[in-house]
């Protein structure tokens, strides 16, 4: 759905490449004080923790890790799911906190006939309730479970609004009010991507407990807005091995300083509740930001990347997201002396980049997350994990 501003908004965009202003950004391998970073102490100890305290401070607001308890609960289990190939399990994750409990539930498949323990995928849901059906019906794009499956991969799926709704009157409903109400109004207070991430977090810690689940081969999968949590999360959470940010333009994988397509402004007027209150400061302003989206996507290295955009959606900008991954590409070389290929130029449509840490496509069509995309993404899984299939 679309705001009313949010129209407006969209028919001020503009999307002209000879628009785009002369920006400088702001160098990853130098701290805020003007050190250069060269060795893995300097990245890892030093700039890469001030990358993600900025984007909590600036940006996405905080990810707070301190709960009293958190327990798993397998409400259903059946072995034989799609006729017989895959183990379904629905589980109750709550988590407590000063005798107050949040709950999330995860869907899981798990493929029968691969060995264990198996790689998996965990989609980041904002779409509705339809995406968490397990019997599979009506999902053959954003979430292919079966084909998903049929690789070998487990496919799990949680709902945001579990954590936080996706609706600026009643996002505080959930994770905030009830576990973390001393975050509401903050100036740098987690806002709901955060919230959206911090419950792929608890999912990552059941993952630790589930022994058919080899959860240091996981790759976290968002679309747009949560392409843009998944990014954060992954930020947050080196346990992810992989983050794909599907088409998640602004204030994900988008170079803002280009100012192209969706701006700053834009975004925290549709968006408000996304965002942190500082966030506003950068509205019109995006030349003073001392920091940009490239940043973030350098806090995921060593892991996987994985950016992607489609050809009929210039509101996230195509070549800004590319040009965010090749900056983000040069502390892949320079701290951990992994080569990028990426070329200078994007690539064409429908033609994904295949080097198997920091990957890119731009398919034909609009924004969406379709089979494509996860084709893409599990073959990138498969590459990333030295995942060979025999079958
Ligand atoms: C809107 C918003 C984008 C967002 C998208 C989506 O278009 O402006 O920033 O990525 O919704 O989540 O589909």
């Amino acid at each position: 759905f679309l705001f009313s501003h949010q129209i407006n908004a969209q028919e001020e965009a503009h999307y002209d490449e000879s628009k785009v202003p002369d920006y400088e950004l702001p160098n990853i391998l130098e701290t805020s004080e003007g050190d250069p970073v060269s060795t893995f102490n300097e990245w890892r100890y030093e700039r890469r923790p001030e990358i993600v305290g900025i984007f909590a401070e600036q940006v996405y607001g905080q990810m707070p890790q301190h709960f009293d308890s958190i327990e798993f609960i397998v409400v259903s289990e059946n072995g034989s799911a799609l006729n017989g190939t895959a183990t379904a399990k629905e589980i109750d994750i709550t988590i407590t906190r000063n005798g107050n409990s949040l709950p999330i539930r995860l869907n899981l498949l798990i493929p029968n006939d691969a060995e264990k323990p198996v790689p998996v995928t965990l989609l980041m849901n904002h779409r509705g309730p339809e995406y968490m059906d397990i019997t599979l019906e009506s999902k053959e794009d954003f979430w292919p479970a079966e084909t998903i499956l049929q690789r070998g991969y487990a496919a799990a799926v949680y709902s945001v609004g579990d954590v936080a709704d996706d609706d600026p009157d009643t996002y505080t409903e959930d994770i905030l009010e009830t576990l973390y109400p001393e975050q509401i109004g903050q100036d740098d207070g987690m806002m709901a991507l955060s919230a959206w991430g911090w419950g792929a977090m608890r999912i990552m810690d059941y993952f630790e407990t589930d022994d058919d689940i080899d959860q240091q081969k996981s790759m976290l999968v968002g679309h747009s807005r949560g392409g843009k949590s998944a990014l954060w999360t992954g930020a947050n959470d080196e346990r992810w091995g992989i983050i794909v940010a599907n088409e998640s333009g602004a204030v994900g994988a988008a170079l803002s300083k280009r100012k192209f397509g969706e701006t700053v402004e834009i975004i925290n007027n549709g968006f408000p509740y996304w965002f942190t209150p500082n966030f506003e400061a950068f509205n019109q302003n995006e030349s003073e930001m001392p920091f940009d989206q490239h940043m973030l996507l350098a806090t995921i290295a060593p892991r996987g990347v994985y950016i992607t955009a489609a050809e009929d959606d210039e509101w996230a900008d195509p070549k800004g997201m590319y040009e965010s991954l090749l900056h983000a590409s040069e502390v892949y070389e320079s701290i951990y002396g992994i080569s990028i290929p990426l070329s200078v130029r994007m690539p064409a449509i429908n033609n994904p980049t295949d080097n198997s840490y920091a990957a890119y496509h731009i398919r034909d069509g609009e924004h969406d997350l379709k089979i494509y995309d996860w084709v893409q993404f599990l073959n990138f899984a498969d590459r990333h994990f030295h995942i060979n299939k025999t079958k």
